[in-house]
């Protein structure tokens, strides 16, 4: 999951108070009994009685995908092919040669194991490269302090720069201090977690921020609600009208001492060196295979989708390791159970996420001009795989009144949870946001930004029974909106 979701998030909350403020400006005797009525339509379902026991009938289909994959022959596959990817290829970084390996791996391994269609899809993407990265605490005392450079930095000069630190909790903080004490310094801002969505503009922004007040390096509090000394990477974004100075995360322990240190009034010095760099732009690819439908080939399609780069500490089994293997594993082991249903499943292994959704813009232009006639739902598994609870919906009310009758049939996994928010998955956020019906994992992901862009997620943070449950309410899902005798309902833009 990178920052470039947060963006949109924002832009649709202005649009939608926008339009809140608009219908509400309108007749105001109408709002009472307006309001009333949308809430009803909100919450009441008046799905054709059909339909219902349309979707009802798929209860002994949907238990024997649940039985075969967390009981039966399928049992503790997903995490073996996961831990096997990870072994093998180690972290995936967009432009380098592992990602690319692990692509080709990916595509041999969907062919062998009976996916159709199996092809790649060129995706043009920032090339940027970590460097040598060291900061050493020298005033006070002497520390060494663990960072990461974040996605898109620009390195220091050789031997580093040599500066005192400002400490700010946050940007209205940093807004009281002058700009001629900012001048020359570093800017180290300590934001408390308060949700990922909240939090990680600090990451974002960070740089641009303390560059326009002439600051010559940014550091942040890793964006994470907990820490044994990691740093946490990320992406991160320069504004167009700044100096570009180098930015990176420190460890929350550090961070918060420097904060502390910076209110007594204690003079912090750091030397911070980065041969961090931006290196013009790669070709990478999103993977893609399938199970054909038999009534709808490529029209009509299902999505499920992960994203199968990582940053480049860890090894990215939990991000995105898991959403990637769960949207393989499902085509492959519905085809293995000889259920082919009325719409095509595509399995979509996104690209480059982790440098601003690219995999998943590209193959967006490359599919525009069909793609009303081409996609039906769009599924991402990109906020982890732990426990599943059910799904995260984006789309309109009827989608949402079907889309509650199919989680209906997951009581055998405890994973009938529905819910709208806002935000859903950040790949297909590219569809969703303009109104095509798309669903996200939801899952007992509250350690997920424990371990999210650090060196802690590895193989251990994936849990076998639990990737098996993921693995089965993903193929369940799939299977069954792909062979309703109806389309999702969506609601497109006019554009
Ligand atoms: C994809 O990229 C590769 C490597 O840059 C290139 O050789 C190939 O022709 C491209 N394929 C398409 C269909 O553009
Ligand atoms: C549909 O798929 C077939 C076979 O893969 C291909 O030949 C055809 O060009 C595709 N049509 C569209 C509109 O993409
Ligand atoms: C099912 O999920 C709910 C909500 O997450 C949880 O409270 C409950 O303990 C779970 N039940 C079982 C049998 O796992
Ligand atoms: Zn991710």
């Amino acid at each position: 999951m990178s920052s470039r979701k947060v963006k949109i998030f924002v832009a649709e909350f202005l649009i939608f108070c926008l339009c809140l403020k608009l219908s509400f400006g309108g007749i105001i005797d109408n709002v009472v009994e307006q309001y009333a009525f949308d809430e009803s339509e909100e919450n009441v379902c008046n799905l054709p009685d059909t339909l219902v026991k349309e979707i009802a009938g798929y209860q002994n289909t949907v238990n024997r995908i649940i039985k075969e994959i967390v009981n039966g022959k399928f049992k503790g596959k997903t995490w073996d092919s996961l831990a096997t990817l990870t072994d093998t290829f180690g972290p995936r970084m967009t432009c380098t040669e592992s990602l690319e390996n692990a692509i080709d791996y990916v595509k041999e391994n969907m062919k062998r194991s009976g996916l159709e269609n199996v092809h790649t899809e060129n995706v043009t993407a920032p090339w940027w490269i970590r460097g040598y990265e060291n900061a050493d605490m020298v005033k006070p005392w002497k520390r060494n302090l663990p960072i990461l450079g974040l996605g898109s930095s620009i390195g220091t000069p050789r031997g580093g720069i040599i500066a005192d630190v400002i400490a700010v909790e946050n940007f209205d903080e940093f807004k009281t201090i002058p700009e001629d004490q900012v001048k020359g310094k570093i800017v180290l801002f300590v934001p408390p977690w308060e949700g990922y969505e909240k939090t990680v503009v600090y990451r974002s922004e960070a740089a641009s921020v303390a560059a326009r007040k002439g600051a010559v390096g940014a550091l942040i509090r890793s964006i994470t609600p907990f820490s044994i000394n990691s740093p946490h990477t990320g992406h991160q974004n320069y504004a167009s009208d700044v100096k570009r100075i180098p930015v990176a995360a420190l460890t929350v322990e550090d961070a918060q001492m420097m904060l502390r240190m910076y209110r007594r009034g204690q003079t912090i010095t750091v030397n911070l060196e980065m041969s961090d760099r931006n290196n013009g732009n790669c070709v990478t690819r999103n993977t893609i295979g399938e199970l054909e439908g038999t009534k709808y080939k490529n029209t009509s399609v299902v999505v499920v989708s992960g994203h199968l780069d990582s940053w480049d500490v860890g090894v990215g089994a939990m991000d995105d390791g898991g959403g990637a293997m769960i949207s393989w594993k499902a085509v492959e082991f519905l085809k293995a159970m000889n259920l082919r249903p009325k719409r095509t499943i595509r399995a979509i292994l996104w690209t480059s996420e982790e440098q601003g959704l690219i995999g998943a813009q590209n193959y967006l232009e490359d599919h525009k001009k069909n793609e009303k006639e081409e996609f039906n739902f769009f599924m991402e598994s990109d906020i982890g795989t732990f426990e599943p609870r059910g799904l995260d919906f984006s789309g309109n009310a009827d989608g949402a009144c079907i889309l509650k009758e199919v989680l209906k049939l997951m009581t055998s996994l405890n994973a009938t949870e529905f819910s709208q928010p806002t935000d859903g998955g950040p790949d297909i956020s590219w569809w969703t946001t303009r109104g095509y019906p798309g669903a996200s994992l939801m899952n007992k992901n509250e350690k997920y930004f424990w371990y999210h862009h650090s060196n802690g997620d590895r193989m251990e943070v994936e849990d076998k029974d639990t990737l098996d449950k993921c693995t089965a309410l993903w193929a369940s899902a799939a299977y069954v909106i792909s062979d309703l005798s109806v389309n999702f309902p969506r609601s497109l833009d006019s554009n």
